[in-house]
């Protein structure tokens, strides 16, 4: 377990580095992230390169007991290169270059940025490649921009000249006929700038990924002729931003980081949890949280402080969910720039800030819990999938307004993660076979392979949830001339007659071994048995007339394996009720029992051995009964039939 912070050297005299140095050693870190902006400072003109400092600062962290892990400084160029080269600035839709001083005010496509970044990238890579005390590496920070210049647009055309082939052939699968946007010339093809064309708007998405996974792809190639293969590189990620395909930058990269703020309010551990479980997914494997809040931030509406001990409890949220590494952005307040008032650890005075102590607590856990957590891993045998595609599909075209694809989602993964069973979130065409029980939530457009995918799975004995807006439309994002859920019918032996946007919610009737009665809110399909083999589970109650009396729920048994179809979203209650069921009946227990707000994960190691991580996230103490005796790795102290937390308290237990 490593604990760390982003420290940024470039903005301090050099005489003050020992005692920040000092501090970070005091306070149990074991990382530091540095260089990630500070591309001014390493390449302070045109060619020329001043690495001296950045080595001293390396050395001193080795010195230390503290080694480094290295940004690639792309997300912020310097003035002298956008002033003698403005086409590597973005150009917004509304046609202005973006302004200099801010970040990630670069075209992604401009071949003369990508010059520069080589470059940088390269001098960085020949110069601490093989530095024993780099770590790993960070492409940029947080790709997040879209460019609309007309080299962009250029890349655009012939992005899709690659994937269609010809312009008949992408104007059947646009329906370009539509208000006559039938193409004869590619230079035609526009960049959609608000809503346009789902094909279209589709693609672009699909462009903007790739673009991001070039502009990757070449940094990490500079990186690579020197860092050795057991070095990683990594991107940290925004959680469940949606600018672009995780899945797809994540091919080319090692490791999976993301950036975890709560901002307003308080640490919600089962969305931040599923935000931690999303990341484990991209790379299928434990990840770091590259960036954290020291206490606050200084973006959101109310920048409050965390409790005193939630900065802890979270910290152990992300190690219970597979972080292997835990950073606080930032190190110290600088004089300057645009980020005064953010969280800490050290004030603008040099002095440690309050929070610091709690840290010094996140560093002894850490130091008493490393070993045994070592190579231990997240195992969940229930998943839930997750597709970008039809995420941005629904979001163009929410049909009412408060349909989210992340929320509808995590209307599946509380009721699980919130009786301690572990989820992964992986990608809809990952292959499933080990997992006993599938959430495929509004699995609204179908390729041939994840079809063929799921199929295998329920043929294989594995129990699938779909849910509303499933099996609509094609991948390129036009509707299928069939009913829901179209070629998932031989699964679910049920279709969707007809789907409905509720302005009010309706009535929902547990059937059979479903007693729940409740409401769907939102969205609800009048769904229809193809014949007797399909049974229905729940329907809808008295409300529309078209809804009344049909089944909301319905469930097909193909050999061990099993397809329901949810064609309502059930109010809390209900769905705990329903997912309790169907867990249940797929063989997937909880972890163990325990209060509310009281979260209990667990972590394998090689050997099978588990670790167990107890967080209280309530700020009052709770009590959790153990079904089997245990030694906490924080406190040595042994736990029978009962374990007391305090506020925010924590353990890791091994079972005796
Ligand atoms: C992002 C950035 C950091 C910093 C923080 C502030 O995550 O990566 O550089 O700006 O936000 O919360
Ligand atoms: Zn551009």
């Amino acid at each position: 377990m490593e604990l760390g912070s982003a420290w940024y050297p470039e903005h301090w005299p050099e005489e003050r580095w020992p005692e920040d140095v000092r501090l970070m050693r005091e306070a149990g870190m074991t990382v530091s992230r540095i260089a990630e902006f500070a591309w001014s400072t390493m390449e302070p003109r045109d060619g020329v390169f001043e690495f001296g400092w950045l080595e001293r600062a390396i050395d001193l962290l080795a010195e230390n007991g503290l080694r480094a892990v290295l940004g690639t400084p792309t997300a912020a160029p310097p003035a002298w290169l956008t002033q003698a080269h403005p086409e590597t600035l973005a150009m917004e839709p509304n046609g202005r270059r973006a302004q200099h001083g801010n970040r990630c005010h670069y075209c992604v496509n401009s071949p003369r940025y990508h010059e520069f970044c080589y470059r940088i990238a390269d001098e960085m890579g020949r110069r601490f490649g093989t530095h024993p005390n780099v770590m790993g590496w960070q492409i940029d920070n947080e790709y997040n921009r879209v460019c609309y210049c007309d080299v962009c647009a250029g890349r655009f055309r012939e992005f899709l000249r690659e994937r269609y082939g010809s312009l008949e052939e992408l104007n059947s699968r646009w329906s370009t006929a539509y208000w006559s946007q039938t193409y004869t010339d590619w230079d035609q093809i526009p960049m959609p700038v608000g809503g346009h064309n789902p094909g279209l708007m589709l693609e672009m998405k699909r462009f903007v990924t790739d673009s991001y996974r070039r502009f990757q792809k070449l940094q990490i190639s500079a990186l690579r002729q020197y860092v050795p293969a057991d070095r990683w590189i990594t991107h940290n990620f925004m959680g469940w931003f949606d600018g672009f395909d995780h899945y797809e930058l994540a091919r080319d990269l090692d490791l999976a980081s993301w950036d975890c703020y709560v901002g307003t309010g308080h640490h919600d551990y089962l969305g931040i949890g599923a935000t931690h479980d999303l990341t484990r997914g991209f790379k299928r494997r434990g990840f770091w949280l590259m960036e954290t809040q020291p206490g606050s931030v200084n973006w959101s509406r109310i920048n409050n402080v965390l409790d005193r001990g939630e900065v802890r409890a979270m910290a152990w949220t992300a190690v219970a969910h597979g972080a292997e590494a835990v950073l606080y952005w930032q190190w110290r307040s600088a004089p300057g720039g645009q980020e005064q008032y953010h969280g800490t650890v050290v004030g603008q005075d040099g002095e440690p800030r309050p929070l610091y102590e709690e840290i010094q607590q996140i560093g002894r856990d850490f130091a008493a819990a490393s070993q045994v957590l070592d190579g231990s891993e997240v195992k969940a045998n229930a998943a839930i999938l997750n597709s970008y595609g039809d995420r941005w599909s629904i979001h163009w075209q929410r049909h009412h307004a408060e349909f989210d694809y992340v929320v509808h989602a995590g209307a599946y993964y509380r009721p699980l993660a919130s009786r301690n069973i572990p989820v992964d979130i992986i990608s809809s065409e990952e292959e499933l076979s080990g997992y006993k029980l599938v959430v495929a939530p509004c699995l609204l457009m179908l390729s041939s392979a994840e079809v063929a995918n799921l199929v295998r799975y329920v043929e294989g004995g594995g129990h699938l949830v779909l849910t509303i807006r499933s099996g609509m439309k094609d991948e390129w994002n036009a509707l299928l001339p069939s009913k829901q859920p179209g070629p998932l019918t031989v699964l679910t032996g049920a279709r969707a007659e007809e789907f409905y946007a509720l302005d009010e919610p309706v009535p929902v009737e547990g059937e059979g071994p479903l007693s729940f009665h409740g409401t769907s809110a939102i969205w609800a399909e009048r769904l229809m048995p193809i014949d007797e083999g399909t049974q229905v589970l729940a329907r809808f109650g008295k409300c529309n007339g078209w809804l009344d009396g049909r089944p909301a729920i319905t469930m097909r048994t193909h050999g061990m394996g099993r397809a329901y179809y949810v064609g309502a979203w059930l109010d809390d209650a209900s769905q705990r009720a329903l997912m309790q069921w169907v867990a249940t009946e797929a063989g997937v227990a909880p972890l163990m029992d325990s209060p509310d707000g009281v979260e209990v994960a667990r972590r394998v190691r090689p050997g099978g051995d588990e670790v167990y991580v107890v967080v209280n996230h309530t700020p009052n103490p709770a009590v959790l009964s153990l079904p089997w005796s245990a030694v906490d790795q924080l406190t040595g102290a042994a736990a029978s039939g009962s374990l007391q937390l305090e506020a925010y308290g924590v353990a890791v237990l091994v079972k005796q």
